[in-house]
């Protein structure tokens, strides 16, 4: 499949998608949210599958937002009626049940911060910077932003950056809880790729569920987290992986997985 905006690759079991539009800083839009969504939507109905790995092309970004250009004309009723970025997280989230990872190598800013955020989590370059800078253009985050930044760094981060736009460089990122991991950049995708082959490696319907949950974490209390937990574990034990994985390792050997 060929794309406009994008760059779609299998390799083994990981695909790796790159956004392509770096003349305007990988900038996201729609023509490049229709893509996303497509090639997503591919790489889940694919069973050979486990992993994805999302980045950006060209040595200065990730995404550097929503595409300002194609925003500037639209109205006020254009972005009501069209319910103006929702498919994003219907689509990349949602929709997306296998896990997948944001190789962030350069500027990660608005729908890009926000885009990085959608990822189960995020791998950063030493080069990568994240930011919500929409109040200068005199709006706000969104796809997400407030409340998924919120959630990973804590208000009074969350807060300062979305009132100032000031960004945030890849070892505050670290340490603020945004990203998993900050890398030297030339090994941002080979590190992003063999995190990627270790998940892909994993058995399928275990790393779905452990996503599952995790992701739950985000949306219940307490109490119906864990009683999620325990009822997703409990049917993951039924399951013919947990059989092979539990005698591969009585008998010190790979486990080989069925994906049920
Ligand atoms: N939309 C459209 N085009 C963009 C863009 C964006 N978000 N960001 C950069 N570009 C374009 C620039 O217009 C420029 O194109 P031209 O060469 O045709 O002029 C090209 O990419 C290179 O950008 P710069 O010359 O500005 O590069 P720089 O290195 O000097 O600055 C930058 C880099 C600091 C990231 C700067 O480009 C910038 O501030 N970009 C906008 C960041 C931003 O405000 N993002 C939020 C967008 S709103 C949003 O995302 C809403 C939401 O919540 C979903």
């Amino acid at each position: 499949m060929s794309y406009e905006t994008i760059l779609t690759e299998k390799r083994g079991a990981v695909t790796l998608i790159t956004l392509n539009r770096p003349q305007a800083l990988n900038a996201l839009s729609s023509v490049v949210l229709d893509e996303l969504i497509e090639a997503f939507a591919a790489f889940e109905a694919d069973d050979s599958q486990r992993c994805a790995v999302l980045t950006g092309s060209g040595e200065k970004a990730f995404a550097a937002g929503a595409d300002i250009k194609e925003m500037s004309d639209k109205q006020a009723a254009d972005f009501y009626l069209e319910d103006f970025f929702s498919k994003w997280t219907s689509h990349l989230v949602k929709a997306v049940r296998k896990p997948w990872i944001a190789a962030v190598n350069g500027f990660a800013l608005g729908g890009g911060c926000e885009l990085a955020m959608m990822a189960d989590f995020i791998i950063a370059s030493d080069q990568a910077k994240f930011g919500q800078p929409e109040i200068k253009l005199g709006v706000a985050p969104g796809m997400g932003g407030s409340q998924r930044l919120t959630r990973a760094v804590g208000k009074s981060k969350a807060m300062e950056m979305c009132l100032t736009g000031r960004m945030m460089g890849a070892e505050e990122a670290e340490r603020s809880n945004l990203v998993a991991r900050v890398v030297p950049h030339d090994e941002l995708m080979t590190e992003a790729m063999k995190t990627a082959t270790t998940i892909a490696s994993m058995p399928p319907m275990a790393a779905m569920v452990n996503k599952e949950m995790v992701n739950s974490a985000f949306e219940t209390g307490l109490d119906q987290g864990v009683a999620l937990e325990r009822r997703l574990f409990q049917i993951l034990t039924a399951s013919e992986d947990k059989a092979e994985g539990m005698a591969a390792f009585i008998e010190k050997r790979e486990g080989k997985w069925q994906g049920r």
